[in-house]
């Protein structure tokens, strides 16, 4: 079976969906591995590694017409599902959640679509194919080295003949991938780290990271389905908005990372709560998206200024900031994925297994994921 490899198009994606490093195992099960020419080139691959690594380098129209299965990492654009046809399947973080009407065109055009973003995260079997989780990691990290770097001073306790400098305080709200990444990251630069999540399981996890967990006074135990928090209740969320403004008064870098999947990001800290932190402080919203962030202030891509002098930054894509690392763990994740679809060297897709169930969105000309068909449904119906 032939598998491609797309050149990603939209603005400011570095990253690929395989590294030379990930074709031996592909090929080992007899999967022939085509390369759009140039797809590498934003994470410092050359298409030479691609073809020293036994892979064939393709033009565009040839890598839509030649592959059975196209690899990528985001989403297709207009142009490019326009080239894909029926009976063809495409892997990617496809976001059905997000854009249910793409997946609608995909299964009208007769296109399997398998998103990587629908991995069940708590199935063990299932972590060596999570690119989310490996992503969050990237972007955990990223998130710490921007804030290092928009802050005006120092991160770790330093003294020198010249004086000394004392150590940030960061608070790091959310602790999932991307905090605890963020967590060993502070603490590796010698902040003083505290962390915070409604889920109390991750205040051990925290702890032996080095961060002090925030334990507040209003007790939230939000553990929700999945290894994810369920959405607080108006009341659990000012009680914890009230006390969270106190902590983050004394914070010189705030990283929130906080996501309950398919809602909008809950509001950790408030207009209210920026304006009591000191000039020079950094805000790191991960979250941050055209659905909002978890800080109120927060404006997605952007980086703006309050008149109190806190910096708020809202990077959309932290791991295309980092394409050579983020793309290497991608790679492993989307070949995983696939290898568990294939058998006998062509995609047999066993519906009755849990990955595929839930990674496959379309198939056979029909939305087959439950929940993306639901959004699809005209409002009111129920068929
Ligand atoms: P995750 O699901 O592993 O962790 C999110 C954490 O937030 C969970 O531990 C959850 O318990 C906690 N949480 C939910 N509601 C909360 C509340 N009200 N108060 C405190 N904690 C709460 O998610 P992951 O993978 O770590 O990603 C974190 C965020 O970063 C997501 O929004 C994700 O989309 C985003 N992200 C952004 C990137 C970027 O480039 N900006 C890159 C990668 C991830």
């Amino acid at each position: 079976m032939k598998v491609g490899v797309a050149r990603e198009s939209a603005a400011g994606e570095r990253r690929v969906a395989l590294v030379p490093e990930a074709l031996g195992k592909l090929a080992a099960v007899g999967l022939e591995i085509l390369v759009e020419a140039g797809a590498g080139a934003g994470a410092a691959i050359p298409d030479q590694a691609f073809t020293d690594a036994g892979a064939r380098i393709v033009s565009t129209d040839a890598l839509y017409a030649e592959s059975e299965v196209i690899l990528r990492v985001q989403k297709p654009t207009t142009a490019e599902v326009a080239r894909l046809r029926s009976g063809q399947a495409v892997v990617g973080l496809l976001q059905p959640l997000l854009d249910p009407a793409l997946m609608g065109t995909l299964a009208a055009a007769g296109v399997t679509s398998v998103s990587l973003d629908a991995i069940p995260r708590t199935l063990s079997r299932a972590q060596t194919m999570d690119a989310l989780s490996s992503q969050a990691n990237v972007g955990g990290y990223k998130a710490v080295l921007i804030a290092a770097n928009t802050y005006g001073r120092y991160f770790p306790l330093l003294t020198t003949a010249a004086g000394t400098a004392k150590p940030a305080n960061v608070l790091i709200l959310g602790i999932g991938v991307a905090g605890l990444q963020a967590i060993g990251t502070a603490k590796r630069l010698g902040a003083v780290v505290s962390a915070y999540d409604v889920r109390p399981e991750t205040a051990e996890q925290a702890e032996s990271l080095g961060a002090k967990f925030v334990k507040l006074k209003t007790s939230i135990d939000a553990t929700g389905a999945g290894g994810y928090a369920r959405v607080l209740t108006p009341e659990e969320q000012a009680a914890q908005q009230a006390e969270l403004n106190g902590v983050i008064a004394n914070q010189d870098i705030v990283i929130t990372t906080a996501q309950i999947p398919g809602r909008k990001p809950p509001v950790l800290v408030t207009a209210d709560a920026v304006r009591g932190m000191r000039s020079g402080s950094v805000i790191v919203d991960m979250a941050a998206s055209a659905l909002g962030g978890n800080c109120e202030l927060s404006q997605a891509g952007l980086t703006i200024t309050t008149d109190n002098g806190v910096v708020i930054v809202s990077p959309e894509n932290l791991p295309a900031s980092m394409p050579s690392s983020a793309s290497q763990f991608y790679a492993r994740n989307i070949s995983n994925l696939l290898l568990n679809m294939v058998k006998g060297g062509v995609l047999a897709l066993d519906f009755e297994e849990e990955v595929t169930k839930a990674t496959v969105i379309t198939h056979g000309g029909a939305v087959v994921s439950e929940a993306v068909a639901k959004l699809l449904m005209p409002a009111g119906g129920n068929a």
